[in-house]
Protein backbone atom coordinates (compact mmCIF):
# COMPACT_ATOMS: atom_id res chain seq x y z
CA UNK A 1 0.00 0.00 0.00
CA UNK A 2 1.47 2.94 -1.36
CA UNK A 3 0.14 4.70 1.91
CA UNK A 4 2.58 3.27 4.25
CA UNK A 5 5.22 5.56 4.50
CA UNK A 6 7.81 5.31 6.71
CA UNK A 7 8.02 9.09 8.20
CA UNK A 8 11.17 8.61 10.24
CA UNK A 9 13.17 7.75 6.71
CA UNK A 10 15.46 10.21 5.97
CA UNK A 11 14.96 11.50 2.58
CA UNK A 12 17.96 12.31 0.10
CA UNK A 13 18.34 15.95 -0.09
CA UNK A 14 18.84 16.82 -3.87
CA UNK A 15 22.19 19.33 -3.40
CA UNK A 16 23.31 21.77 -6.11
CA UNK A 17 26.81 20.59 -7.19
CA UNK A 18 30.16 21.96 -6.14
CA UNK A 19 33.74 21.44 -5.49
CA UNK A 20 34.87 19.40 -2.59
CA UNK A 21 37.41 21.66 -1.04
CA UNK A 22 39.67 21.03 1.87
CA UNK A 23 37.75 18.93 4.77
CA UNK A 24 37.73 22.30 7.41
CA UNK A 25 38.43 25.57 5.38
CA UNK A 26 36.59 24.17 2.23
CA UNK A 27 36.98 26.87 -0.23
CA UNK A 28 38.05 29.86 1.73
CA UNK A 29 41.20 30.19 1.15
CA UNK A 30 40.40 30.38 -2.68
CA UNK A 31 38.12 32.82 -2.06
CA UNK A 32 40.38 34.73 -0.42
CA UNK A 33 42.98 35.02 -2.82
CA UNK A 34 40.58 35.46 -5.69
CA UNK A 35 37.18 35.98 -5.00
CA UNK A 36 35.77 36.76 -8.41
CA UNK A 37 37.99 34.29 -10.19
CA UNK A 38 37.04 31.74 -8.20
CA UNK A 39 33.19 32.31 -8.28
CA UNK A 40 33.77 32.37 -12.11
CA UNK A 41 35.75 28.83 -12.64
CA UNK A 42 33.20 27.43 -10.13
CA UNK A 43 30.81 28.75 -12.76
CA UNK A 44 32.45 27.22 -15.72
CA UNK A 45 33.14 23.91 -13.53
CA UNK A 46 29.52 23.37 -12.39
CA UNK A 47 26.83 26.09 -13.68
CA UNK A 48 24.31 28.03 -12.51
CA UNK A 49 23.69 26.88 -8.71
CA UNK A 50 26.47 25.52 -6.83
CA UNK A 51 27.53 24.70 -3.38
CA UNK A 52 30.70 24.82 -1.66
CA UNK A 53 32.02 24.17 2.00
CA UNK A 54 33.24 27.12 3.64
CA UNK A 55 33.87 26.01 7.10
CA UNK A 56 33.88 22.35 8.22
CA UNK A 57 30.22 21.78 7.73
CA UNK A 58 28.80 24.87 7.01
CA UNK A 59 28.56 25.14 3.51
CA UNK A 60 26.84 28.54 0.99
CA UNK A 61 24.78 28.76 -2.32
CA UNK A 62 25.89 30.14 -5.63
CA UNK A 63 23.07 31.29 -8.15
CA UNK A 64 23.86 32.63 -11.69
CA UNK A 65 20.97 32.11 -13.87
CA UNK A 66 18.50 34.87 -14.16
CA UNK A 67 15.79 32.73 -13.25
CA UNK A 68 16.98 32.01 -9.34
CA UNK A 69 18.29 35.52 -9.61
CA UNK A 70 14.73 36.00 -9.45
CA UNK A 71 12.99 33.80 -7.43
CA UNK A 72 15.73 35.09 -4.69
CA UNK A 73 15.01 38.94 -5.12
CA UNK A 74 11.58 38.83 -6.07
CA UNK A 75 9.23 35.78 -6.16
CA UNK A 76 9.89 34.89 -2.67
CA UNK A 77 11.90 37.45 -1.61
CA UNK A 78 10.52 37.66 2.01
CA UNK A 79 12.11 34.11 2.40
CA UNK A 80 15.59 36.45 1.88
CA UNK A 81 16.85 38.88 4.19
CA UNK A 82 20.28 40.59 4.43
CA UNK A 83 21.05 39.87 7.79
CA UNK A 84 22.82 37.44 9.47
CA UNK A 85 24.47 37.19 5.79
CA UNK A 86 28.36 37.54 7.25
CA UNK A 87 29.59 39.61 4.59
CA UNK A 88 26.46 42.16 5.54
CA UNK A 89 27.46 41.76 9.19
CA UNK A 90 31.08 42.60 8.08
CA UNK A 91 29.18 46.01 7.21
CA UNK A 92 27.46 46.71 9.73
CA UNK A 93 30.12 49.04 11.35
CA UNK A 94 30.39 51.40 8.34
CA UNK A 95 26.46 51.32 7.76
CA UNK A 96 25.17 50.13 10.81
CA UNK A 97 21.68 49.40 10.59
CA UNK A 98 20.74 51.77 7.82
CA UNK A 99 18.79 51.48 4.50
CA UNK A 100 21.42 48.61 2.74
CA UNK A 101 21.85 46.20 6.45
CA UNK A 102 18.44 46.44 7.59
CA UNK A 103 15.49 44.39 7.34
CA UNK A 104 11.59 43.61 7.74
CA UNK A 105 9.47 46.03 9.02
CA UNK A 106 12.17 48.26 9.84
CA UNK A 107 13.53 48.32 6.64
CA UNK A 108 10.27 48.52 4.78
CA UNK A 109 9.21 51.96 6.56
CA UNK A 110 12.72 53.14 6.69
CA UNK A 111 12.61 52.89 2.81
CA UNK A 112 9.01 54.19 1.93
CA UNK A 113 9.90 57.70 3.83
CA UNK A 114 12.93 58.00 1.87
CA UNK A 115 11.33 57.77 -1.55
CA UNK A 116 9.89 60.28 -1.92
CA UNK A 117 13.28 62.09 -1.95
CA UNK A 118 14.70 59.49 -5.10
CA UNK A 119 11.63 60.63 -7.00
CA UNK A 120 12.23 61.30 -10.76
CA UNK A 121 10.98 64.69 -10.48
CA UNK A 122 13.44 65.33 -7.23
CA UNK A 123 15.62 64.13 -9.45
CA UNK A 124 15.22 66.63 -12.23
CA UNK A 125 15.82 69.72 -9.58
CA UNK A 126 19.41 68.07 -9.18
CA UNK A 127 20.81 67.98 -12.86
CA UNK A 128 21.82 71.64 -12.34
CA UNK A 129 23.75 70.24 -8.80
CA UNK A 130 25.29 67.95 -10.62
CA UNK A 131 26.41 69.80 -14.10
CA UNK A 132 27.96 72.58 -12.15
CA UNK A 133 30.31 70.14 -9.58
CA UNK A 134 31.32 68.48 -13.26
CA UNK A 135 31.99 72.03 -14.94
CA UNK A 136 33.84 73.40 -11.46
CA UNK A 137 36.06 69.94 -12.44
CA UNK A 138 36.31 70.37 -16.00
CA UNK A 139 37.98 73.69 -14.84
CA UNK A 140 40.05 72.66 -13.25
CA UNK A 141 41.34 69.68 -15.20
CA UNK A 142 42.07 72.59 -18.40
CA UNK A 143 45.04 73.73 -15.83
CA UNK A 144 46.44 70.20 -16.06
CA UNK A 145 45.79 69.62 -19.32
CA UNK A 146 49.55 69.75 -20.24
CA UNK A 147 50.48 67.84 -17.39
CA UNK A 148 53.17 65.43 -18.14
CA UNK A 149 51.58 63.32 -15.62
CA UNK A 150 48.32 61.01 -15.57
CA UNK A 151 45.55 61.71 -13.35
CA UNK A 152 43.80 59.22 -10.86
CA UNK A 153 40.56 59.81 -12.71
CA UNK A 154 39.11 57.63 -10.23
CA UNK A 155 39.92 59.50 -6.89
CA UNK A 156 38.57 62.34 -9.53
CA UNK A 157 35.62 60.98 -9.90
CA UNK A 158 35.34 59.80 -6.29
CA UNK A 159 36.00 63.33 -5.17
CA UNK A 160 32.77 64.32 -7.65
CA UNK A 161 30.22 62.41 -6.79
CA UNK A 162 30.92 62.76 -2.90
CA UNK A 163 30.20 66.39 -4.09
CA UNK A 164 27.40 65.59 -5.88
CA UNK A 165 25.46 63.56 -3.28
CA UNK A 166 26.13 66.13 -0.43
CA UNK A 167 24.82 69.05 -2.19
CA UNK A 168 21.70 67.00 -3.66
CA UNK A 169 20.66 65.23 -0.19
CA UNK A 170 21.87 67.27 2.15
CA UNK A 171 22.85 70.78 0.79
CA UNK A 172 26.22 69.98 2.52
CA UNK A 173 29.75 70.72 0.25
CA UNK A 174 31.76 67.56 1.26
CA UNK A 175 34.53 68.77 -1.13
CA UNK A 176 36.54 69.81 1.90
CA UNK A 177 36.11 66.36 3.47
CA UNK A 178 36.48 64.48 0.22
CA UNK A 179 40.33 63.56 0.51
CA UNK A 180 39.97 62.28 4.24
CA UNK A 181 36.72 60.60 3.23
CA UNK A 182 38.36 58.93 0.43
CA UNK A 183 41.04 57.66 1.60
CA UNK A 184 39.53 56.47 5.18
CA UNK A 185 36.78 54.35 3.37
CA UNK A 186 39.40 53.21 1.03
CA UNK A 187 40.68 51.36 3.60
CA UNK A 188 37.60 50.56 5.34
CA UNK A 189 36.70 49.17 1.54
CA UNK A 190 39.67 46.93 1.82
CA UNK A 191 39.48 45.97 5.74
CA UNK A 192 36.04 44.99 5.51
CA UNK A 193 35.90 42.91 2.24
CA UNK A 194 38.97 40.76 3.57
CA UNK A 195 37.14 40.36 6.96
CA UNK A 196 33.90 39.32 4.83
CA UNK A 197 36.13 36.45 3.65
CA UNK A 198 37.35 35.53 6.97
CA UNK A 199 34.69 32.43 8.35
CA UNK A 200 35.32 34.35 12.12
CA UNK A 201 35.36 37.51 11.26
CA UNK A 202 31.69 38.43 12.48
CA UNK A 203 32.85 37.25 16.13
CA UNK A 204 36.91 39.09 16.32
CA UNK A 205 34.65 42.35 15.13
CA UNK A 206 32.96 42.16 18.75
CA UNK A 207 36.32 42.81 20.22
CA UNK A 208 37.14 46.36 20.07
CA UNK A 209 41.34 45.38 20.38
CA UNK A 210 41.33 43.01 17.80
CA UNK A 211 43.92 44.36 15.52
CA UNK A 212 41.54 44.15 12.49
CA UNK A 213 38.93 45.59 14.28
CA UNK A 214 40.77 48.46 15.59
CA UNK A 215 42.20 49.49 12.34
CA UNK A 216 38.34 49.33 11.02
CA UNK A 217 36.97 51.12 13.26
CA UNK A 218 39.58 53.67 13.07
CA UNK A 219 38.38 54.55 9.24
CA UNK A 220 34.93 53.75 10.30
CA UNK A 221 35.30 57.10 13.16
CA UNK A 222 36.37 59.28 10.41
CA UNK A 223 33.25 58.78 8.60
CA UNK A 224 30.99 59.20 11.72
CA UNK A 225 32.79 62.40 12.74
CA UNK A 226 32.24 64.00 9.11
CA UNK A 227 27.97 62.84 9.63
CA UNK A 228 27.80 63.74 13.04
CA UNK A 229 29.39 67.21 12.29
CA UNK A 230 26.72 67.38 9.33
CA UNK A 231 24.05 66.59 12.07
CA UNK A 232 25.03 68.69 14.43
CA UNK A 233 25.35 72.06 12.12
CA UNK A 234 21.60 71.52 10.99
CA UNK A 235 20.26 70.87 14.14
CA UNK A 236 21.73 73.98 15.32
CA UNK A 237 20.85 76.32 12.12
CA UNK A 238 17.05 74.90 11.42
CA UNK A 239 16.55 76.11 7.51
CA UNK A 240 14.07 78.80 7.02
CA UNK A 241 11.01 77.43 5.53
CA UNK A 242 10.33 77.30 1.56
CA UNK A 243 14.21 76.80 1.25
CA UNK A 244 15.84 73.70 -0.51
CA UNK A 245 17.76 72.92 2.78
CA UNK A 246 14.04 72.70 4.28
CA UNK A 247 13.13 70.07 1.79
CA UNK A 248 16.31 68.13 1.49
CA UNK A 249 16.50 64.33 2.28
CA UNK A 250 18.20 65.53 6.07
CA UNK A 251 15.67 67.94 6.40
CA UNK A 252 12.96 64.59 6.02
CA UNK A 253 14.96 62.73 8.05
CA UNK A 254 15.19 64.96 11.14
CA UNK A 255 11.41 65.44 10.58
CA UNK A 256 10.27 62.09 10.53
CA UNK A 257 8.08 60.66 13.06
CA UNK A 258 6.46 57.28 13.59
CA UNK A 259 3.51 56.81 12.39
CA UNK A 260 1.98 55.17 15.47
CA UNK A 261 4.27 56.42 18.57
CA UNK A 262 5.29 59.70 16.95
CA UNK A 263 8.71 59.25 17.72
CA UNK A 264 11.83 60.51 15.45
CA UNK A 265 14.31 58.53 14.71
CA UNK A 266 17.40 58.11 17.05
CA UNK A 267 20.29 59.86 16.75
CA UNK A 268 22.18 55.99 16.11
CA UNK A 269 19.45 55.60 13.36
CA UNK A 270 19.96 58.88 11.82
CA UNK A 271 24.06 58.12 11.96
CA UNK A 272 23.12 54.89 10.32
CA UNK A 273 20.84 56.61 7.66
CA UNK A 274 23.12 59.19 7.07
CA UNK A 275 26.36 56.83 6.94
CA UNK A 276 24.46 54.57 4.63
CA UNK A 277 23.71 57.08 1.78
CA UNK A 278 26.81 59.04 1.69
CA UNK A 279 28.86 55.76 1.19
CA UNK A 280 25.75 54.35 -1.06
CA UNK A 281 25.06 57.05 -2.95
CA UNK A 282 28.76 58.17 -3.86
CA UNK A 283 31.31 55.18 -4.24
CA UNK A 284 29.41 52.92 -6.65
CA UNK A 285 28.93 55.76 -8.97
CA UNK A 286 32.17 57.04 -9.12
CA UNK A 287 33.51 52.87 -9.20
CA UNK A 288 31.41 52.80 -12.64
CA UNK A 289 32.26 55.68 -14.31
CA UNK A 290 35.88 55.40 -13.83
CA UNK A 291 35.11 52.41 -16.16
CA UNK A 292 33.63 54.05 -18.37
CA UNK A 293 36.74 56.00 -18.66
CA UNK A 294 38.67 52.64 -18.81
CA UNK A 295 36.29 50.75 -21.58
CA UNK A 296 36.57 54.03 -23.60
CA UNK A 297 40.42 54.34 -23.74
CA UNK A 298 40.81 50.99 -24.50
CA UNK A 299 37.97 51.27 -27.37
CA UNK A 300 38.34 54.26 -29.63
CA UNK A 301 35.68 53.36 -32.27
CA UNK A 302 33.23 53.88 -28.92
CA UNK A 303 34.41 57.23 -28.33
CA UNK A 304 34.52 58.43 -31.70
CA UNK A 305 30.80 57.63 -31.31
CA UNK A 306 30.20 59.26 -28.54
CA UNK A 307 31.96 62.42 -29.28
CA UNK A 308 30.13 62.33 -32.06
CA UNK A 309 26.39 62.04 -30.19
CA UNK A 310 27.72 64.34 -27.88
CA UNK A 311 28.91 66.88 -30.12
CA UNK A 312 25.65 67.27 -32.14
CA UNK A 313 23.27 67.02 -29.23
CA UNK A 314 24.38 69.77 -26.76
CA UNK A 315 26.39 71.41 -29.64
CA UNK A 316 29.05 72.77 -27.14
CA UNK A 317 26.46 73.65 -24.13
CA UNK A 318 26.63 72.35 -20.67
CA UNK A 319 23.66 69.77 -20.83
CA UNK A 320 20.15 70.03 -18.83
CA UNK A 321 18.18 66.95 -17.77
CA UNK A 322 16.09 67.73 -20.71
CA UNK A 323 18.54 66.33 -22.82
CA UNK A 324 18.99 62.76 -21.30
CA UNK A 325 16.67 61.68 -23.86
CA UNK A 326 18.26 62.65 -26.60
CA UNK A 327 21.90 61.32 -25.42
CA UNK A 328 21.14 58.08 -26.24
CA UNK A 329 24.20 56.82 -27.21
CA UNK A 330 26.01 57.93 -23.63
CA UNK A 331 23.46 56.27 -21.68
CA UNK A 332 23.90 52.81 -23.80
CA UNK A 333 28.15 53.00 -23.37
CA UNK A 334 27.16 53.67 -19.31
CA UNK A 335 24.58 50.64 -19.43
CA UNK A 336 27.42 48.55 -21.15
CA UNK A 337 29.60 49.40 -18.59
CA UNK A 338 27.56 48.79 -15.77
CA UNK A 339 27.04 45.10 -17.93
CA UNK A 340 30.70 44.38 -17.60
CA UNK A 341 31.89 45.88 -14.33
CA UNK A 342 29.06 45.56 -12.01
CA UNK A 343 29.86 47.64 -9.13
CA UNK A 344 28.04 45.68 -6.64
CA UNK A 345 29.44 42.17 -8.27
CA UNK A 346 27.98 40.31 -5.72
CA UNK A 347 24.54 40.38 -3.81
CA UNK A 348 24.17 38.67 -0.54
CA UNK A 349 21.00 37.29 1.36
CA UNK A 350 20.63 35.37 4.00
CA UNK A 351 17.57 31.78 2.98
CA UNK A 352 16.06 31.70 6.42
CA UNK A 353 13.32 28.68 5.53
CA UNK A 354 14.59 25.65 3.50
CA UNK A 355 13.74 26.18 -0.23
CA UNK A 356 13.89 24.40 -3.78
CA UNK A 357 15.68 26.41 -6.45
CA UNK A 358 16.12 24.86 -9.97
CA UNK A 359 15.45 21.32 -8.11
CA UNK A 360 17.83 21.95 -5.84
CA UNK A 361 17.14 21.30 -1.73
CA UNK A 362 18.37 24.96 -0.36
CA UNK A 363 18.12 24.43 3.78
CA UNK A 364 17.30 27.13 6.45
CA UNK A 365 19.99 29.61 7.34
CA UNK A 366 21.82 29.46 4.16
CA UNK A 367 24.55 31.73 2.87
CA UNK A 368 23.37 32.80 -0.10
CA UNK A 369 25.54 34.92 -2.97
CA UNK A 370 24.33 36.20 -6.12
CA UNK A 371 26.29 37.96 -8.88
CA UNK A 372 25.10 40.23 -11.40
CA UNK A 373 28.85 40.41 -12.28
CA UNK A 374 28.06 36.30 -13.55
CA UNK A 375 25.15 36.68 -14.99
CA UNK A 376 26.15 39.37 -17.05
CA UNK A 377 28.71 37.37 -18.40
CA UNK A 378 26.03 34.04 -18.94
CA UNK A 379 26.46 33.06 -22.43
CA UNK A 380 22.82 31.67 -23.11
CA UNK A 381 21.90 35.80 -22.27
CA UNK A 382 24.69 37.40 -23.60
CA UNK A 383 26.30 37.01 -27.08
CA UNK A 384 30.35 37.24 -27.42
CA UNK A 385 29.84 37.94 -23.10
CA UNK A 386 33.29 39.61 -22.72
CA UNK A 387 33.35 41.99 -26.16
CA UNK A 388 32.36 45.53 -25.41
CA UNK A 389 29.52 46.49 -27.15
CA UNK A 390 26.82 49.51 -26.09
CA UNK A 391 24.85 48.37 -28.80
CA UNK A 392 23.07 45.85 -26.89
CA UNK A 393 21.51 48.24 -25.06
CA UNK A 394 19.86 49.83 -28.34
CA UNK A 395 16.23 50.46 -27.18
CA UNK A 396 15.08 47.26 -29.41
CA UNK A 397 17.85 44.95 -28.10
CA UNK A 398 16.81 45.71 -24.33
CA UNK A 399 13.43 44.80 -24.83
CA UNK A 400 13.79 41.15 -25.53
CA UNK A 401 15.90 40.71 -22.63
CA UNK A 402 15.29 38.80 -19.46
CA UNK A 403 14.51 40.93 -16.69
CA UNK A 404 16.76 39.20 -14.33
CA UNK A 405 19.71 38.73 -17.14
CA UNK A 406 20.85 42.42 -15.85
CA UNK A 407 20.65 43.70 -12.32
CA UNK A 408 23.59 46.26 -11.81
CA UNK A 409 20.90 47.83 -9.23
CA UNK A 410 19.78 44.63 -8.07
CA UNK A 411 16.12 43.74 -8.39
CA UNK A 412 12.64 42.89 -6.45
CA UNK A 413 11.95 45.39 -3.27
CA UNK A 414 15.05 46.04 -2.33
CA UNK A 415 16.44 47.57 -5.65
CA UNK A 416 18.84 50.22 -5.45
CA UNK A 417 16.91 53.28 -4.25
CA UNK A 418 19.42 55.70 -5.84
CA UNK A 419 19.37 54.00 -9.44
CA UNK A 420 17.67 56.77 -11.34
CA UNK A 421 19.82 59.37 -9.55
CA UNK A 422 23.02 57.29 -10.37
CA UNK A 423 21.88 57.19 -14.32
CA UNK A 424 21.21 60.66 -14.27
CA UNK A 425 24.27 61.73 -12.93
CA UNK A 426 26.43 59.33 -14.92
CA UNK A 427 25.29 60.17 -18.37
CA UNK A 428 25.92 64.19 -17.58
CA UNK A 429 29.35 63.91 -16.33
CA UNK A 430 30.19 61.42 -19.27
CA UNK A 431 28.18 64.06 -21.53
CA UNK A 432 30.07 66.81 -20.17
CA UNK A 433 33.66 64.77 -19.87
CA UNK A 434 33.43 63.60 -23.37
CA UNK A 435 32.56 67.25 -24.65
CA UNK A 436 35.71 68.43 -23.34
CA UNK A 437 38.49 66.08 -22.91
CA UNK A 438 39.89 62.83 -24.62
CA UNK A 439 41.57 60.73 -21.93
CA UNK A 440 44.29 58.25 -22.71
CA UNK A 441 45.42 55.49 -20.72
CA UNK A 442 49.26 55.21 -20.94
CA UNK A 443 50.17 52.58 -23.54
CA UNK A 444 50.46 48.90 -23.01
CA UNK A 445 48.19 49.95 -19.34
CA UNK A 446 46.43 46.87 -17.91
CA UNK A 447 43.39 47.35 -15.94
CA UNK A 448 42.29 44.26 -13.06
CA UNK A 449 39.42 44.55 -11.68
CA UNK A 450 39.92 44.77 -7.86
CA UNK A 451 36.64 42.97 -6.12
CA UNK A 452 36.36 44.63 -2.42
CA UNK A 453 32.95 45.41 -1.62
CA UNK A 454 32.73 47.77 -4.95
CA UNK A 455 34.32 46.51 -8.10
CA UNK A 456 37.25 48.77 -8.10
CA UNK A 457 39.89 48.87 -10.92
CA UNK A 458 42.89 47.80 -8.74
CA UNK A 459 45.17 50.71 -8.29
CA UNK A 460 42.84 53.52 -9.69
CA UNK A 461 42.76 55.05 -13.18
CA UNK A 462 45.64 56.86 -14.63
CA UNK A 463 44.96 58.87 -17.93
CA UNK A 464 45.88 61.78 -19.62
CA UNK A 465 43.58 64.88 -20.45
CA UNK A 466 43.55 65.85 -24.24
CA UNK A 467 41.35 68.95 -24.68
CA UNK A 468 39.31 68.80 -27.52
CA UNK A 469 38.51 70.97 -30.39
CA UNK A 470 34.74 70.99 -30.58
CA UNK A 471 33.78 70.72 -26.95
C1 LIG B 1 26.06 53.08 -10.49
C2 LIG B 1 25.69 53.34 -9.26
C3 LIG B 1 25.03 52.39 -8.31
C4 LIG B 1 25.01 51.01 -8.32
C5 LIG B 1 25.67 50.07 -9.32
C6 LIG B 1 24.23 50.59 -7.18
C7 LIG B 1 23.94 49.26 -6.88
C8 LIG B 1 23.08 48.87 -5.87
C9 LIG B 1 22.62 47.51 -5.67
C10 LIG B 1 23.01 46.29 -6.50
C11 LIG B 1 21.78 47.53 -4.60
C12 LIG B 1 20.99 46.33 -4.06
C13 LIG B 1 21.82 45.52 -3.08
C14 LIG B 1 21.08 44.28 -2.62
O1 LIG B 1 20.02 43.92 -3.12
O2 LIG B 1 21.61 43.63 -1.71
C15 LIG B 1 21.74 48.89 -4.10
C16 LIG B 1 21.03 49.29 -3.00
C17 LIG B 1 21.06 50.57 -2.51
N1 LIG B 1 21.63 51.68 -3.10
FE1 LIG B 1 22.62 51.71 -4.84
N2 LIG B 1 23.81 51.70 -6.49
C18 LIG B 1 24.26 52.81 -7.15
C19 LIG B 1 24.03 54.13 -6.80
C20 LIG B 1 23.36 54.55 -5.68
C21 LIG B 1 23.11 55.93 -5.32
C22 LIG B 1 23.48 57.14 -6.17
C23 LIG B 1 22.46 55.91 -4.11
C24 LIG B 1 21.96 57.04 -3.27
C25 LIG B 1 22.00 58.30 -3.60
C26 LIG B 1 22.33 54.52 -3.72
C27 LIG B 1 21.77 54.07 -2.53
C28 LIG B 1 21.42 52.76 -2.29
C29 LIG B 1 20.69 52.34 -1.10
C30 LIG B 1 20.29 53.23 0.06
C31 LIG B 1 20.45 50.96 -1.25
C32 LIG B 1 19.68 50.05 -0.30
C33 LIG B 1 18.25 50.01 -0.78
C34 LIG B 1 17.33 49.10 0.01
O3 LIG B 1 17.74 48.02 0.40
O4 LIG B 1 16.18 49.51 0.20
N3 LIG B 1 22.88 53.73 -4.70
N4 LIG B 1 22.52 49.68 -4.90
Amino acid sequence: MTTLINRTQKTELHHPPGPKGHWLYGTTRAFRRDPLGTMVKMFHEYGDAIRYRFFANLYGYLFFHPEYNKHILLDNNKNYTKMPHPSLQVLRPLLGNGLVTSDGEFWRRQRRLMQPAFHKQRIAEFGAIMTTATEKMLQRWQTAVSADEPLDVAAEMTRLTLEIVGKALFSVDFTGAAHELGEAFTKANHLSSELGLKPFSIYTLRIPFWPSTRRLNRNVQVLHRIVDEMIAVRQANPPAPGTREANDLLSMLLAARDEETGVGMDDQQLRDELNTLVLAGHETTAVALSWVICLLGQHPEVRTQLEHEVDTVLNGRIPTIDDLPQLTFTRMVIDETLRLYPPAYAIARWGNEPDVIGGYDIPANAVITLSPYITHRHPEFWSEPEKFNPERFSPERKENRHRFAYLPFGGGPRICIGNTFALTEATLILAMITQQFRLELPPNHQIEPEPLITLRPKGGVPVFLRARMNG
